[in-house]
C-alpha cells in the first residue's frame, strides 16, 4: 500500500532561492540551497505528497547592471545568456525543480503589480523624497552595489551599497563610510530623489506575533529574525534610479525625464515564489492549480536560502503578504520554515559568485557523476555552521563511503545472486534472528531518517542511510554467503533474499541523495525506478524475480593532481 492511500497528500512548496543571472553557480550555493531543496523535494515526493518546488534567475538589479556595464551589452543578453547554463545545471545534477524561470517575465510583472498595488491601497506604501548617492563624474544615481565603501555595522571595508557580506546587515548606500562609485571610483554625492517606500513599522507588530509564533526553525535563523525585527523596522525603498527592472504599475509610475524609477529587485524578487508557481499552474492547464499551496491553510512551505537571505525571507516577504491581504481575507501562506544554510567556504575563502572563488558547478560535473557530487555534497552541508570543503574531502567521502559501503554492497549481493541462483530471487527458507533483526534495524533507520528528513536536517539524515547499509555489510560479514553457497543452498538462499530485501530498504534512504543510482538499483530489483508516490517504506523484492544485470553504480575517484593542489 502506498502512502497516498493511508494519509491525505500534503501540499509542500519547495521554494528555492533566485539565483542572479550574472554567472553560474560553484558549489557553495549548490550545497547552500538548491541541493538540500532537491532531497526535501524527492523525499516528499516518494512519499506521495504533492510538490511544487520553483525558483528561477534573478534578473534585475545592479548585480546584472554592474555585470552588463563591465560588457557594454544590454542587461537582457546578460540574462539571456546564463538561464539555458542554469538549465544545464538542474539536469545534469539532477535538481527537479517543477519550473525554473526567471523574473523577466511579463507574468512576473502582473504579479509584482498586484502585490504593489494592494500594499499601496493598504496604506503600506507611500512615495518620500530622500537623498540618495550621485556620481558627479558619470552623472547618474547610485543605487545598491554600485556604491562599496565600509559598513557602518561591523567596518567591514568591502560592503556593497545594498548589503553588507561580512555581518549580514542590509545597507542603504547612503550609510557606508567612505563610499566610493563603483562607475568611477569617485566619492558620491547625496542628492534628493522621491521613491516609493514600504512602511515596515506598521507591519512590525504583526510580524513579531507571527515570528514569536514559530516553531522548529534553526536557532540562527529564528533568532536573527527575531534580534532584527526587536531592534525596529523602518521604512524601506522599494524603488530605484535605474532603468532596468519591473517598471512601476503605470498609474504609480513616478519616474522623472531626469531618473527612471524601476521596483528594487529584492522586493519584487522574493514575489518570484508566488509568479512562478502562477506560471507553472498555467503551463499545467490549470490556472488555478497554484491555490493549493498558497490558499489553503494546511499547505506547507520550506523556502531554502543562504543565510544572507535570511532578512528577504524569514523578514521582508511574511511582511509583504501579511501588508496584501485585503480587509478580513487571510494573508496569502506565509513560509512554514526558512531552513537557511550557512556558509560554505574554500579554505577559508567564501565562495561567491560576485568575489569569484571557485569553480563552477559544470566543471566539476565534468569530473564527477552528479551522484557522487551530491553525496559528498550532502555529507557536508552548512546546516549549523560555516563549513570548510576541500576536495580532499569531498574524495574521500565518494570513495570510502559512497563507493566502498553502498555501491559494493549492492554489486556483491546481485553478483552473488547470478552466481549462485541464476540472477533470480531465491525463495528464502524460514528466517532466522539475525535475518529479522537486519530488516528491523534497516526499518528503524529508514524511520529516523524519515523525522530528520521531516526537520530539514538534511545531513543527520543521510548518517542514517549510510548507518544502515554499514549495518548490512556486517550482516553479510557475518553470514557469509560466499563460504554457505559450498554447503548449505536453503541457508544462502535466505542470507541473499535477506539481503536483496535489505538493499532495497538501503535504496530508499539513498533515493533523495543519489536519485540517478536510485532509480538503477529500484531497475534491478524489479521495481519501477519512479520512486514517487510508492511510499517510505521498504519495498519487498519478491521471490521468482530475475534481477538485472548489475555494473558499478559508482566510480572511484582517482585524485587528480588538481584536487590534490588546489
Ligand atoms: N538573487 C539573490 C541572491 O542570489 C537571491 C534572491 S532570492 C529571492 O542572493 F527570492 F529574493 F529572489
Ligand atoms: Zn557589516
Amino acid at each position: 500500500m502506498s502512502a497516498s492511500d493511508t494519509a491525505p497528500a500534503r501540499h509542500v512548496l519547495v521554494a528555492v532561492a533566485w539565483p542572479y543571472a550574472n554567472g553560474l553557480s560553484h558549489l557553495g550555493h549548490i550545497a547552500g540551497c538548491y541541493l538540500p531543496a532537491d532531497i526535501f523535494a524527492r523525499f516528499h515526493r516518494i512519499g506521495g505528497n504533492r510538490v511544487l518546488m520553483v525558483s528561477g534567475t534573478d534578473a534585475h538589479g545592479t548585480p546584472i547592471t554592474v555585470k552588463a556595464d563591465q560588457e557594454g551589452v544590454e542587461p537582457a543578453e546578460i540574462v539571456n545568456r546564463y538561464n539555458p547554463k542554469f538549465h544545464e545545471q538542474w539536469e545534469r545534477l539532477g535538481i527537479s525543480f517543477d519550473l525554473f524561470t526567471t523574473t523577466m517575465t511579463d507574468n512576473h510583472r502582473e504579479v509584482t503589480w498586484e502585490l504593489f498595488r494592494a500594499l499601496h491601497a493598504n496604506g503600506y506604501i507611500d512615495t518620500k523624497t530622500t537623498e540618495q548617492f550621485y556620481d558627479p563624474e558619470a552623472q547618474r544615481f547610485l543605487p545598491d552595489r554600485y556604491v562599496e565603501g565600509t559598513c557602518p555595522h561591523c567596518g567591514y571595508t568591502e560592503a556593497r551599497g545594498d548589503q553588507c557580506e561580512n555581518c549580514g546587515k542590509t545597507l542603504d548606500p547612503i550609510d557606508l563610510i567612505e563610499p566610493r562609485s563603483k562607475f568611477t571610483g569617485a566619492t558620491p554625492v547625496p542628492r534628493e530623489t522621491e521613491h516609493y517606500f514600504i512602511l515596515l513599522p506598521k507591519l512590525q507588530e504583526e510580524l513579531l506575533t507571527w515570528l514569536e509564533s514559530r516553531q522548529g526553525w534553526r536557532g540562527h535563523v529564528i533568532n536573527w529574525a527575531l534580534g532584527f525585527v526587536r531592534e525596529g523596522l523602518i521604512d524601506r525603498a522599494i524603488t530605484r534610479d535605474l532603468a532596468w527592472g519591473v517598471p512601476l504599475p503605470p498609474e504609480l509610475d513616478i519616474s522623472t525625464p531626469a531618473s527612471e524609477k524601476r521596483i528594487y529587485v529584492w522586493f519584487e524578487a522574493v514575489i518570484g515564489y508566488l509568479s512562478a508557481s502562477k506560471e507553472w499552474a498555467q503551463r499545467s492547464g490549470d490556472p488555478d492549480a497554484w491555490k493549493a499551496w498558497w490558499l489553503d491553510p494546511a499547505a506547507e512551505s520550506y523556502y531554502f536560502i543562504g543565510k544572507d537571505n535570511i532578512p528577504f525571507h524569514a523578514v521582508f516577504w511574511p511582511t509583504y503578504l501579511l501588508g496584501a491581504s485585503t480587509d478580513g481575507e487571510p494573508p496569502l501562506n506565509l513560509p512554514t520554515n526558512v531552513p537557511a544554510n550557512q556558509y560554505v567556504t574554500f579554505r577559508g575563502a567564501k565562495a561567491s559568485k560576485s568575489r569569484g572563488v571557485g569553480k563552477s558547478l559544470l566543471d566539476y560535473l565534468d569530473d564527477y557523476q552528479p551522484d557522487e557530487l551530491r553525496y559528498a555534497l550532502a555529507t557536508i552541508l552548512p546546516e549549523y555552521n560555516d563549513t570548510d570543503l576541500a576536495e580532499e574531502e569531498l574524495v574521500r567521502r565518494i570513495n570510502g563511503e559512497l563507493v566502498a559501503a553502498w555501491g559494493n554492497l549492492v554489486n556483491r549481493v546481485l553478483a552473488m545472486t547470478r552466481k549462485n541462483f541464476d540472477g533470480v530471487v531465491p525463495e528464502p527458507g524460514e528466517l532466522d534472528e539475525r535475518d529479522r533483526q537486519i530488516l528491523a534495524t534497516v526499518d528503524r533507520h529508514l524511520a529516523a531518517e524519515a523525522e530528520l528528513l521531516e526537520q530539514v536536517e538534511l545531513r543527520r539524515a543521510l548518517k542514517e542511510a549510510l548507518a544502515a547499509t554499514q549495518e548490512v555489510n556486517a550482516y553479510l560479514n557475518a553470514t557469509e554467503p560466499w563460504k554457505t553457497a559450498k554447503t548449505d543452498r536453503e541457508r544462502t538462499a535466505t542470507t541473499l533474499w535477506t539481503a536483496l530485501q535489505a538493499i532495497s530498504g538501503c535504496n530508499l534512504a539513498f533515493a533523495p541523495y543519489t536519485p540517478f543510482a536510485a532509480a538503477t538499483v529500484s531497475g534491478w530489483l524489479g521495481h519501477d525506478p519512479d520512486l514517487d508516490g510508492t511510499g517510505w517504506t521498504r519495498r519487498e523484492v519478491a521471490a521468482g524475480t530475475t534481477l538485472g544485470t548489475p555494473s558499478p553504480l559508482f566510480r572511484k575517484i582517482e585524485p587528480t593532481d588538481d584536487a590534490a593542489t588546489s
